[in-house]
């Protein structure tokens, strides 16, 4: 669905935020997005009028229970699945733990798991700890020129015992998106599953996980303007099958079972905060806005691409203009391709010194592996540059203003 006005009003969308949030430029969103005041008053709410044990009859406890499942039904409805198919988890790698120990549990010995070096380590690491049962692990590599993970690499892994490959919908480095859903095809006509690492894609695009046709999602809502959890899609077949991880007499209640314990129940009923922000979006600026809450998400999401596209942009040609910076992956100035996520380095520069000399001017960039060391070692980032580099992840609320912040103060730097 169009908007009237197909730009985003700035004003508007810092307005929902506290204040002290514009007092820097911020560009970290990639590692965990401003929240607005919305799911902090759901947040405070939930635990000044509802601070009990949710679920039994009495006043305080039913509400509870009603927000909790609130919330979480929400955050179904955004991504295009169903309530009892998301699990609200603490973080995206407590939620891979938790799955890869249930799914272990359904593979036999002599089974393989292709897993990436694109990945953050996330969707990595508990799925190469299956190698201690018997499981065979195969690494799908990008290509190492481009950042690039390739179909046909893929196809040359895939075999008679392949039952899994995990992989990132988008990179937290390069901000590539991977085409999931082509994938995924290819992945299922091979006879194996899906599980999708989407924790960077989520803030930046629409998602429709039925769509994908994924088995698995996971992206963490602290990322996606939320507090500070993470969310497991699993599709209802699957956690019908598979071995509960909860205590022995939750075994039939889907989705729990899948989770050691229940969800943090502030934060769950918080969600529907994020879903307040879009809808206030959605009021703000959509002329018509469509009938269902995920077709409005669908419109905000779309207005926040362009926005953040045009700030990529003007950031791109910035960075691309310095014989001095080796930017990481290759579709740097494609936005159709990439989030608004930039990795690079700077010759001879290890990268921890740059982050200081901004801050003068108020403007936050990361710096670090991103807990993808697997991918920075594959490019060839090396000890030049503290085997780190600098990222600048932005999010729909940065401004022009703030970019040209960020530029300024870091053509001095460099
Ligand atoms: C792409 C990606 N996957 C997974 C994670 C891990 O998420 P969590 O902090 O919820 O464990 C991150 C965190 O930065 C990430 O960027």
């Amino acid at each position: 669905m169009p908007a009237t006005d197909p730009s985003l009003d700035l004003d508007f969308v810092r307005g929902l935020y506290p204040d002290p949030c514009w007092n820097w430029a911020f560009f970290e969103n990639a590692g965990g997005s401003y929240v607005p005041e919305s799911v902090i008053i759901r947040v405070a709410d939930y635990m000044r009028e509802t601070q009990v044990q949710p679920g039994a009859n009495y006043q305080a406890s039913a509400k509870a229970a009603e927000r909790i499942a609130n919330g979480q039904r929400l955050m179904a409805e955004l991504i295009g699945a169903a309530a009892d198919e998301v699990i609200i988890g603490p973080s995206t790698t407590m939620n891979v733990f938790v799955l890869a120990k249930a799914l272990g549990g359904m593979f036999t010995p002599g089974d393989e798991i292709i897993v990436t070096n694109l990945d953050h380590e996330a969707n990595i690491g508990a799925w190469r700890g299956l190698a201690g049962d018997g499981m065979g692990i195969r690494e799908w590599p990008v290509n190492a020129e481009t950042g690039n993970l390739e179909i046909e690499t893929l196809d040359g892994l895939l075999g008679d015992r392949t039952r899994l490959v995990c992989f990132s919908h988008c990179s937290n480095i390069v901000g590539r998106i991977n085409d999931a859903k082509a994938i995924t095809q290819r992945v299922h006509d091979a006879g194996a599953l899906v599980a999708i690492d989407g924790v960077a894609y989520a803030p930046h695009r629409s998602l429709d996980v039925k769509a994908l046709d994924a088995d698995f999602y996971m992206l963490s809502l602290y990322k996606l303007f939320g507090p500070h959890v993470s969310l497991l899609y699993a599709k209802r077949g699957h956690l019908e099958k598979v071995p509960g991880q909860n205590h022995f007499f939750l075994n039939d209640r889907i989705p729990l079972k899948l989770n050691p314990g229940g969800p943090n129940h502030e934060f769950t009923a918080a969600l529907a905060g994020i879903a307040d922000y879009f809808e206030a979006l959605a009021g703000h600026h959509l002329d018509q806005p469509p009938n269902t809450f995920k077709a409005r998400t669908d419109a905000v999401f779309a207005l926040m691409t362009s926005h953040e596209n045009a700030l990529a942009a003007g950031f791109n040609e910035f960075l691309s203009s310095k014989p001095n910076v080796r930017q990481l992956g290759s579709d740097t100035g494609n936005s159709e391709a990439r989030t608004p996520t930039f990795s690079f380095t700077v010759k001879g520069r290890p990268s921890a010194e740059i982050p200081p000399l901004l801050e003068t001017d108020k403007v936050a960039i990361g710096c670090g592996n991103f807990y993808a060391p697997r991918l920075l070692a594959a490019l060839g980032v090396g000890e030049e540059n503290d085997r780190a580099v600098l990222r600048v992840s932005m999010a729909h609320y940065n401004t022009k203003d703030e970019v040209d912040r960020l530029i300024a103060a870091l053509d001095e730097a460099i």
